[in-house]
């Protein structure tokens, strides 16, 4: 959606804070020996307690209220028995509507003693996002999101997942402009427009360029091997720096 009143960006402010709200209170429950059900749950309770709804579960009728994904699973796992173990990478996507109103993000955790390894792909992933948000400008080219996310991933030697992308959200969970890359594509000449709501979703990988659906029908994976970080904030584009409608520091 592109914003008309003071209203829609209240209530888009809202839902954001909510969103990371949530991601915080389910991080703040990471540790070995937890399941990840229990993480879900910690979320469903978040969720309820400000009066906002399952996007995922709203829209698609996932079977989850949060998606988390383990190692090598990139996106949309299912939340279930899975026990987190030391060393782990775990990623925490919330989407949510509360009003008519949709937020999503994604936050990458490690779990207990992480490797050196794992914590400079999360390191790579965030430095993508922001610097893709710092790109991101009203009346500039849609591609320069995926050229900046391209960039940082190259420079320190990762993949980007060719396969999942950003896009429009606010009066749905996925709207127009449809799948923004995480990766140059000089072709696609869309341009932002001025209080536009995206998300950025850089998914960086180790090997892989995109993921298989797993045969639960859901659970997107990249091989047994591959690693994989995935950041993401909803925000509004402006003349100047993005509105992040999902960060609790703004
Ligand atoms: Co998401
Ligand atoms: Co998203």
């Amino acid at each position: 959606m592109t914003i008309e009143t003071e209203e829609d960006l209240k209530k888009l402010q809202i839902i954001g804070r909510i969103v990371a709200l949530t991601i915080q209170e389910i991080g703040q429950h990471i540790r070995p020996g937890i399941t990840t059900q229990e993480l879900d749950d910690v979320g469903k309770c978040c969720l309820e307690r400000h009066d906002a709804h399952s996007a995922p579960r709203k829209m698609y009728n996932f079977p989850g209220t949060t998606c988390i994904s383990v190692n090598e699973e990139a996106a949309h796992g299912i939340p279930g028995p899975r026990v987190l173990q030391d060393g782990d990478i775990v990623n925490i996507d919330v989407s949510a509507e509360r009003d008519g109103y949709y937020a999503d993000a994604g936050h990458t955790f490690l779990v207990g003693a992480s490797s050196e390894a794992d914590q400079r792909l999360c390191r790579a992933a965030q430095q993508a996002l922001l610097e893709a948000i710092q790109a991101a400008r009203a009346d500039q080219r849609l591609h320069l999101i995926g050229r900046s996310i391209e960039h940082v991933a190259k420079h320190y030697g990762y993949k980007t997942l060719r396969d999942l992308g950003g896009h429009g959200i606010g009066r749905s969970l996925h709207e127009e402009p449809s799948f923004i890359a995480g990766f140059f594509d000089r072709r696609d000449t869309r341009r932002l427009k001025e209080g536009q709501v995206i998300t950025i979703e850089p998914f960086l990988s180790t090997k892989a360029h995109q993921t298989q659906l797993s045969s639960d029908g859901w659970t997107l994976l990249t091989p047994p091997n591959n690693r994989c970080a995935q950041f993401e904030h909803t925000l509004i584009i402006t003349k100047d720096r993005p509105l992040v409608l999902t960060s609790l520091d703004t």
